[in-house]
This record gives C-alpha cells, sequence and structure tokens, in this order.
C-alpha cells in the first residue's frame, strides 16, 4: 500500500493527516469551555479530528506536567498560571485579556521539516516537539500614532504595531536604553533585526522612551476608559492581534511543560500505529548529571534523513550533536558531537561507491538557558562522515527488478 505515503501530511497540532482521512472521527467542544470571544463573535463548536494515527505530540498542558527541573517556588507558580489561563487543549481560541495555552506550541510539534518517508516500507519518521506557547489577544485600534505624538506615545504606538505580536501587551521591563537599541537593530535568538527601513530611528527612539516610562504612552491605551476608545479600523484592517512564537519557558530556559521535550517517532502507515519512539538527543548539563530521557530543546529546524540501507540520519542542534538510528527500531547506532549547532536536514550521498551523511552546522542562534550549548564560530562549516564500507553497500538502494 505504497499510495499512503502520498497522501499524508504532517498537520498542525501534532496529528498526521491523510488526504482522505479513512478514520476520522470529530471532537465537540464540551460546554461552558468556549473563551469569550469579542463582538459577539462566536467559536465553531466543532473540530475534525482524526482518532487514528495517534497524535506525535503532547496537545495538552496541564499542572502534572510541569517541568520537574525548576525550584519548587517556580513550579509552584507555573502551577497557577496554568490553572489561570485559557487551556482546553486543541481548539482553545485566543481570547482579549487572558492568556491562552497552546501545546505543542506555536513552533512545537513537526514544524519545520521534521519528517523523513521510506516508500518502501510506508514507514513515516517524525521529528517532534513539546514546547507550549501562550498567546493573548489585543485590539489593534490602539496602534495608530496620532499626528502630535509625544515620543513615548509614538513608542507604544509603534511598539503595538510592530513588537507586541511576539512580545504581548507589556513592554519588556528594566532593559536599559543602549541594549534596547542594539536587540532592536541587530536582532537576537527568534527575533529579527529591524534595519532603519522597517524601523526609523524617531521610532526605535519612541519605543526606547515609551519603556523608561510605559505610564506615558498610556493615554493612547483603549481598555482603559471608554472615552478615548477610537474607532475600530476600517473594513478588512486585522481588528485583533497575538503575538507568535511567544514559548513558555522556565526561568533555565527550558519549556514549562515536563520532558520529553524532544522525540524521533515511526509511524506505520498501512497500520496507523506508532512503531517505536526515542528521545531525541540530550539537554547537556542535565545529561551530566545522568538525566538522559528528556530529548533536547529546540532541534526546531532539524529534520530527519531515511536511507534504503535502513539508517536515518538527524542532527539536534541544541547538544551539537549528529546521529544515526536504526530505522526499524529506533536504536541509536552511532552519535558524534560537532563543534557547532547543526541546523536542517543532513544530505546523503554516493561518490565512488562510499555512502556519505553532510550535516551543516553554524552558530547564528544562542538562546538563555541550559537547553542551549553555544557552538564555537571557528566549528561552523560542513560536517560530512563515510560510511563504513560494508554498511555503504548496504545503504545502496537494491537494483529495481
Ligand atoms: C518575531 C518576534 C519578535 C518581534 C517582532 C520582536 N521581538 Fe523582541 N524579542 C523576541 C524574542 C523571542 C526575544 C528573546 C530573545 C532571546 O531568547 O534572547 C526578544 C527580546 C527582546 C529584547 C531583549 C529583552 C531582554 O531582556 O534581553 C528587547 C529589548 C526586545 N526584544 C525589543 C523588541 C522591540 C522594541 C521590538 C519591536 C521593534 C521587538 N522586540 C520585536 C521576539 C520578537
Amino acid at each position: 500500500m505504497q499510495m499512503a505515503l502520498r497522501y499524508m501530511q504532517q498537520a498542525e497540532g501534532g496529528f498526521l493527516r491523510f488526504r482522505k482521512h479513512l478514520d476520522c472521527g470529530e471532537m465537540r467542544h464540551r460546554d461552558g469551555l468556549i473563551p469569550t470571544l469579542p463582538f459577539g463573535e462566536e467559536s465553531w463548536p466543532t473540530q475534525p479530528f482524526p482518532t487514528k494515527p495517534p497524535p506525535y505530540a503532547r496537545q495538552k498542558l496541564t499542572v502534572d506536567n510541569v517541568n520537574p527541573y525548576v525550584d519548587e517556588a517556580e513550579h509552584a507558580h507555573l502551577r497557577v498560571q496554568i490553572s489561570q489561563a485559557h487551556n482546553e487543549g486543541l481548539f482553545t481560541p485566543q481570547s482579549v485579556g487572558r492568556e491562552t495555552i497552546e501545546t505543542p506550541g506555536q513552533l512545537g510539534g513537526s514544524n519545520w521539516g521534521g519528517t523523513a518517508g521510506d516508500p518502501q516500507t510506508v514507514m513515516l519518521y517524525v521529528r517532534t516537539i513539546d514546547g507550549p506557547s501562550s498567546a493573548t489577544l489585543s485590539e489593534r485600534t490602539a496602534a495608530r500614532i496620532p499626528d502630535n505624538a509625544t515620543p513615548e506615545q509614538r513608542g507604544f504606538a509603534v511598539f503595538n504595531q510592530q513588537c507586541a505580536t511576539c512580545h504581548g501587551a507589556e513592554p519588556p521591563a528594566n532593559v536599559d536604553a543602549a541594549r534596547v537599541r542594539a536587540v532592536v537593530r541587530k536582532g537576537q535568538a527568534e527575533m529579527p533585526a529591524f534595519s532603519t527601513d522597517a524601523l526609523s530611528d524617531q521610532n526605535l527612539e519612541g519605543i526606547v522612551a515609551y519603556f523608561a516610562n510605559p505610564k506615558a504612552g498610556a493615554p493612547l491605551r483603549s481598555s482603559t476608559t471608554s472615552a478615548t476608545t477610537p474607532a475600530p479600523p476600517p473594513g478588512r484592517e486585522a481588528r485583533y492581534y497575538g503575538q507568535f512564537g511567544n514559548l513558555m519557558h522556565a526561568s533555565n530556559g527550558l519549556p514549562i511543560i515536563g520532558p520529553p521535550w524532544s522525540e524521533l517517532m515511526a509511524y506505520d502507515l498501512n497500520e496507523g500505529t506508532i512503531k517505536w519512539r526515542v528521545p531525541l538527543g540530550v539537554v547537556s548539563p542535565l545529561a551530566a548529571k545522568g538525566i538522559k530521557h528528556t530529548g533536547s530543546y529546540r532541534p526546531s529546524r532539524n529534520g530527519p534523513v531515511v536511507t534504503a540501507g535502513g539508517l536515518i540520519f538527524m542532527a539536534t542542534a541544541s547538544d551539537c550533536m549528529v546521529h544515526a538510528y536504526d530505522k526499524d527500531t529506533g536504536k541509536l547506532l552511532w552519535e558524534q558531537e560537532v563543534d557547532a549547532n547543526p541546523d536542517g536536514i543532513p544530505a546523503i550521498y554516493e561518490v565512488g561507491g562510499r555512502q556519505y551523511a553532510a550535516f551543516f552546522a553554524g552558530v547564528g542562534r544562542s538562546y538563555k538557558g541550559i537547553a542551549w550549548k553555544a557552538g564555537k564560530p571557528e566549528g561552523q562549516g560542513y560536517y560530512v562522515f563515510a560510511l563504513p564500507v560494508a554498511r555503504g553497500h548496504a545503504l545502496r538502494r537494491k537494483p529495481e527488478k
């Protein structure tokens, strides 16, 4: 049944979906859980929900599932945060003024090229990440820059137009002006750099002034009093916006959900079942203490390649490792540390009868906390491994009859 592979796609929310789904159920929202949507809008009561194959990612963060590698006070605080948020699992709509938790998260699941298919065996290999994110909708009406705006008012408006989509409505606290200027112009981790074309110096200085004195931007906040609420935007302009990529991290930089943070898993597409799943890499400081079953965090742009000879090659960025797994069992057969953070999907090729696996590693990204082991700038480049000759032969596709 080779057809299955052609009709499969990885979908949002941690599901595999078939174009013609043979076994597709429906989920109904339970009464009373639908958050209030603004202006009398209603969320749709049902959503299509595949009942088979099982999802590859966790789809809900619960208070019992909080990351155990944080101290007791933080653990307690996170449990409160989770119980106060909208957190009814998949399809929970975002709402105005209250946090909604999304799991496996906006950068989680198989996002960014996380699958490899084997047409001979009709197996599908999925790299999955569990990293809850949160979003709170805000009104866009407050975002206009008035003609006679003070720098703080200008900053408030610009922040809402260009920064709040990721940062939420509240400006970051206690960041000094030089740091704001540097981060905005150079970017940092997931935050893109803003050129002077994208953000004028005048607008950046407005943001700096607003961060230093958020209250001075406040008279423009539409939500404070109805008397100052500006008219809604003209038709077709989005009225509400929320954050993208607002990952919920504990103070140590790990997700607020407990492990596994990433896994490699094998689906039998004929059976609609998960054949095996293994944690994908490690968080180096935890592994040094003997905690190795967690999976690495942030293999967000690493994807697997499966070969006809029975191997899966895949790198994990945050622990600077490249790995080879047995495609039938998920057993780790080989791994090697490299000097930078591997990115993307390896290239597998053959020259003169020898098989090679090439990985790219760079140092462009860095993150706070223990999840990310920073690569060395001089370690950037391509890492190419030749397979043992015998294995190389085994890797070659059998000639078509
Ligand atoms: C695409 C999402 C995104 C956008 C848009 C964005 N940021 Fe960020 N910003 C981030 C993320 C994520 C971080 C944290 C980076 C890290 O992990 O080090 C960050 C960090 C920062 C920091 C550093 C905070 C600290 O304590 O180190 C500042 C300052 C900042 N952003 C300001 C801005 C401003 C001003 C804008 C708008 C002009 C903006 N950001 C737009 C995602 C974004």
